[in-house]
């Protein structure tokens, strides 16, 4: 598969999805929105790729955001489609059913922040840095943002960096719950796919039901999360992955998942 914008990798059961426009510091235009659409539909119907990290190229950002020069030139109808195609894009990422690991690797400002917070995990460098800038420029978040960062920290913390613009270094980011973990910056991707290779290494219905069951807490109240979660529960009980992992646990060896 060819792609402009991006290097898409499979190693073993792992992709690796790296932005890839250092120069412009990896920030998305729509062709790099579209590449990772057409990525991650990818990943989603592969069955041998179990985890994904997402990168950026070069040492000095992860994303820097939606490409400022094709921004520029939206007025209230197309601004609001450059937003639904963004969210669109993410939402494919959050609700994959498989999981996705940010390895933010510098700058993640704008669409660079909502891009890692659509992923599940979240490693940054120690010189990575966080925001949501669009204040400057005269917008709001608009690839999911608003949603994502205030569910995420607390609505209290995200109108902070929404309304000043302020960038967060990594402490701060851990310290808020922004991030999962601070890596040294030439272990990020070793951490990230041990971390990858972990997941991987557990039955693949647990783990994307899990992610089901976690993340329906987006749309739904807390009896109906508890309802799902019943649901769900039961499917992994019917599953052979289930079987496995029991009998593996009372016979005291490794299970041997299926996929
Ligand atoms: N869109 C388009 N181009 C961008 C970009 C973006 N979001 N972020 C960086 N770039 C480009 C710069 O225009 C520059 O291109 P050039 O070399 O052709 O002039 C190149 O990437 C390097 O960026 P530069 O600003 O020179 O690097 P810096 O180290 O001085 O500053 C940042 C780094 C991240 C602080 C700065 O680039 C920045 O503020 N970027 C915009 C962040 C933002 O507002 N994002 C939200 C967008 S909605």
């Amino acid at each position: 598969m060819n792609y402009k914008n991006l290097l898409l990798s499979v190693s073993e059961d792992i992709a690796k999805v790296t932005i890839n426009r250092p120069t412009k510091l990896n920030a998305l235009n729509s062709e790099t929105l579209m590449e990772i659409e057409k990525a991650f539909n990818y990943i989603k119907n592969e069955d041998n790729i179990k985890v994904t990290i997402v990168t950026g190229a070069g040492e000095k950002a992860f994303v820097a955001g939606a490409d400022i020069s094709e921004l520029k030139a939206c007025n209230s109808e197309s601004g609001k489609t450059f937003s639904e195609q963004g969210q669109k894009v993410f939402d494919l990422i959050e609700n994959l059913r498989k999981p996705v690991i940010a390895a933010i690797n510098g700058f993640a400002l704008g669409g660079g922040c909502e891009l890692a917070l659509a992923c599940h995990i979240r490693l940054a460098s120690e010189n990575a840095k966080f925001g949501q800038p669009e204040v400057n420029l005269g917008i709001i978040p608009g690839y999911g943002g608003t949603q994502r960062l205030s569910r995420l920290i607390n609505t209290g913390r995200a109108l902070e960096y929404i309304l000043t613009g302020n960038l967060i270094n990594s402490e701060e980011a851990l310290r808020i719950g922004l991030i999962n973990r601070i890596i040294p910056n030439e272990e990020l991707i070793h951490k990230a796919e041990e971390m990858a290779k972990l997941i991987a290494s557990k039955g693949q219905i647990a783990v994307g039901l899990a992610l089901e069951s976690v993340l329906s807490t987006n749309n739904l109240n807390q009896s109906e999360g508890l309802k799902l979660e019943s649901e769900l529960f039961g499917k992994c009980c019917g599953s052979e992955d289930f079987n496995e992992g029991t009998t593996a646990f009372l016979e005291k060896r490794k299970p041997h998942f299926k996929r």
